[in-house]
């Protein structure tokens, strides 16, 4: 089990509840079509951008679109938000609507067109210049969770899911004429109750050992030949636990308590 990277003392005990994390071969695994290449959770971000790479086609399980009407399984669209509740922000990366200004982004399934790795660049907002730990009260530097919300089609079922990913806003970010000002990023927040209501509750899904089956239109495409005919349903039933200590006793994951 790897230790947290980055939580001092006192941002430890902000992350009472362990949130745990499905990483294989340093990709981090979702509740969703998407795989999270990077940033890894914990990390201290910076610089002029962040940089959230993501695979949109389950590893080259899933094409890319646009698909076939009826196929079985489609990612609708990924909105991305930047929030939290140490400082109260609730900033939008990409709310999947291209926006008048380059503030926020449009639509991250039809960026990079041919890619199925999509890297979402996004300037820092103004109220993030600084360098190193929040020194004021009211600073908007600090621990933030980039949100990464997916809209998909599962093996003929929709879903909703809300993917948090803890990175702190500590890197030195310099003052620069493009920065957004983050007033006009800013959202309201909801509790934790109001999003977990709105959103559909699944384990990560498609890590190495992870029986989930994706359905193109192709057909079905299983993980593990074996397998075939288990979906979500059957992998879902057989218990987070359970697949945890399958994964850390195979040694192909490994999951980080923050
Ligand atoms: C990050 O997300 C987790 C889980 O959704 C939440 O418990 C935590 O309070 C969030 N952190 C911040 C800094 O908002
Ligand atoms: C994302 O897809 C869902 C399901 O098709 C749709 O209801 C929603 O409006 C879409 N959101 C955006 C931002 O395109
Ligand atoms: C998306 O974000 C932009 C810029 O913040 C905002 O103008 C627009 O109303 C938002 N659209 C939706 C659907 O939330
Ligand atoms: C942040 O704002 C977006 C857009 O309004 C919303 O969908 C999302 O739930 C908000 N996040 C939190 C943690 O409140």
């Amino acid at each position: 089990m790897l230790k947290p990277l980055f939580l001092c003392a006192a941002t430890a005990a902000r992350f009472a509840s362990a949130l745990e994390f499905t990483i294989a071969g340093g990709q981090i695994y979702t509740p969703g079509l998407a795989i999270l290449n990077s940033p890894q959770p914990g990390t201290p971000l910076g610089g002029h951008t962040i940089e959230v790479s993501l695979d949109v086609s389950t590893n080259g399980r899933l094409p890319l679109p646009p698909y076939p009407e009826n196929s079985p399984s489609q990612l609708h669209n990924i909105t991305i938000f930047l929030y939290s509740y140490e400082t109260g922000r609730n900033f939008t990366i990409s709310n999947g609507t291209e926006s008048a200004t380059i503030a926020s982004l449009g639509d991250i399934m039809t960026s990079e067109p041919g890619s199925t790795v999509k890297h979402v660049k996004w300037t820092w907002p103004d109220c993030l210049v600084g360098d190193g730990q929040p020194s004021e009260i009211d600073s908007a530097r600090g621990v933030y969770n980039i949100s990464i919300r997916q809209s998909f089609r599962l093996n003929g079922e929709e879903h909703y899911t809300v993917f948090d990913v803890p990175i702190s806003v500590t890197n030195r970010i310099e003052e620069s004429f493009d920065r957004p000002s983050c007033d006009e990023l800013d959202n309201d927040l909801l509790t934790p109750e109001e999003v977990r209501e709105s959103a559909d509750d699944l384990p990560a899904m498609f890590a190495p050992g992870d029986s989930t089956t994706l359905e193109t239109s192709g057909g079905s495409d299983g993980l593990a030949p074996g397998a075939s005919g288990q979906g979500l349903g059957s992998a879902a039933a057989r218990g987070w636990g359970e697949r945890l200590s399958w994964l850390s006793v195979a040694g192909i994951a490994a999951v980080m308590l923050l």
